[in-house]
């Protein structure tokens, strides 16, 4: 081997190496970011009819709600995701950020609790907690998703938006007429108890005593930033201070664990989907103040802090929730509040 080809060949492994350590080194800070964009699983969503009110042996084992479920298509055992719809929304609105957290190995199911209900919330209470007793009875295995894919009942998050939010808070805090299954986690998307303190919405949840919702699994509450501000005089704000997001992480006891996002630029029902249809759908654009830059930032964003929490809590895998606390900037929101566990709240992009 002469002088020359020898010289070579340690030049180009020195580049190679050089290439390697780039290559890691840029992957190694932002990886936590792919959470935020759609998973490695293809996805099926699937709509389920509710039992009829005289159930016949074809309609044996049908939900007590109809369901709009999410699931991976990949042959695998997935912990499930119930997410509860706001007031007078519905589950479908959210069919984006469903099929986004179920891209990332979850199998997410979304009730639709009512079409038409009044300020009182006790029915949609009991009506989620049938529901979630019919998971965990096994009620998705009765064919209803891809060969091959099963949800596992036992590792259980509950979700929900707005008055969902809310549900999802009472059904952790046994307020439903009927005993539920542990559960894993809680996520409460811009929760709402009602129009102002003083003015909730049947059955109460918040106490205005701080630490005093005393949920037995790890929780996390994300905000809106406009979600508070009315969309013009005619309109009452989405999710009125007093009765929203700060409130019920105010009052959150701090164990087992606890954290509180808030997206500065966004309102009430930027996480659903692009296109909401029929009057309903209208109204969440025209009731709720919206953010500039259309919804796909935050649903990216819920729909990211949503996996990061639950593989934090029901899988034990931290590093996702650990990368957005340590990086908030790398969301595809401004997150005006990033609080975790009895920390102090930090503001980083302010
Ligand atoms: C629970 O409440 C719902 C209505 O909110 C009712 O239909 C159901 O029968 C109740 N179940 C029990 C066990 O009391
Ligand atoms: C909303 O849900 C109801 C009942 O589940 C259904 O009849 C209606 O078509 C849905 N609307 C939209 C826009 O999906």
């Amino acid at each position: 081997m002469n002088t020359i080809s020898f010289a070579a060949q340690i030049l180009s492994c020195y580049l190679l190496l050089l290439l390697q350590l780039q290559t890691t080194m840029a992957s190694a800070a932002p990886v936590f970011t792919g959470v935020f964009d759609h998973g490695s699983h293809g996805v099926t969503l699937v709509k389920i009819d509710e039992a009829p009110r005289c159930p016949s042996a074809k309609t044996k084992g049908a939900p007590p709600k109809p369901l709009l479920v999410a699931a991976p298509c990949d042959a695998g055992e997935y912990p499930v995701v119930v997410f509860l719809h706001g007031y007078l929304a519905n589950n479908s609105f959210y069919s984006q950020l469903f099929e986004h957290v179920a891209s990332h190995g979850f199998v997410v199911v979304g009730p639709q609790l009512y079409t038409i209900s009044g300020p009182d919330t006790t029915d949609e209470i009991n009506a989620a907690a049938a529901v979630i007793n019919w998971l965990a009875g096994g009620g998705l295995a009765g064919g209803n998703l891809p060969p091959g894919v099963a949800a596992d009942s036992t590792k259980l998050t509950i979700s929900g938006h707005s008055r969902g939010g809310k549900v999802a808070f009472a059904l952790s805090l046994n307020h439903a007429n009927t005993s539920l299954p542990p559960i894993a986690a809680l996520v409460a998307v811009d929760p709402v108890d009602g129009m102002a303190a003083g003015k909730q919405t049947p059955p109460p949840i918040l106490t205005y005593k701080p630490n005093s919702l005393h949920v037995a699994s790890p929780a996390m509450v994300i905000g809106t930033g406009l979600g508070g501000l009315p969309r013009g005089r005619l309109f009452p704000p989405c999710a009125p201070p007093g009765v929203s997001h700060d409130d019920f992480y105010g009052e959150l006891s701090s164990s087992p664990a606890r954290c509180h996002f808030v997206a500065r630029d966004y309102g009430h029902t930027d996480m659903m989907d692009d296109v909401t249809p029929g009057v309903k759908g209208i109204a969440t654009r025209a009731v709720c103040l919206s953010g500039a830059g259309g919804r796909r930032p935050m649903r990216r964003f819920v729909g990211g802090a949503m996996v990061a929490f639950v593989k934090r809590w029901v899988e034990g895998s931290p590093e996702l929730l650990e990368g957005i606390r340590r990086r908030p900037e790398m969301a595809p929101v401004v997150l005006s509040v990033v609080e975790f566990s009895d920390e102090e709240a930090m503001a980083p992009n302010q």
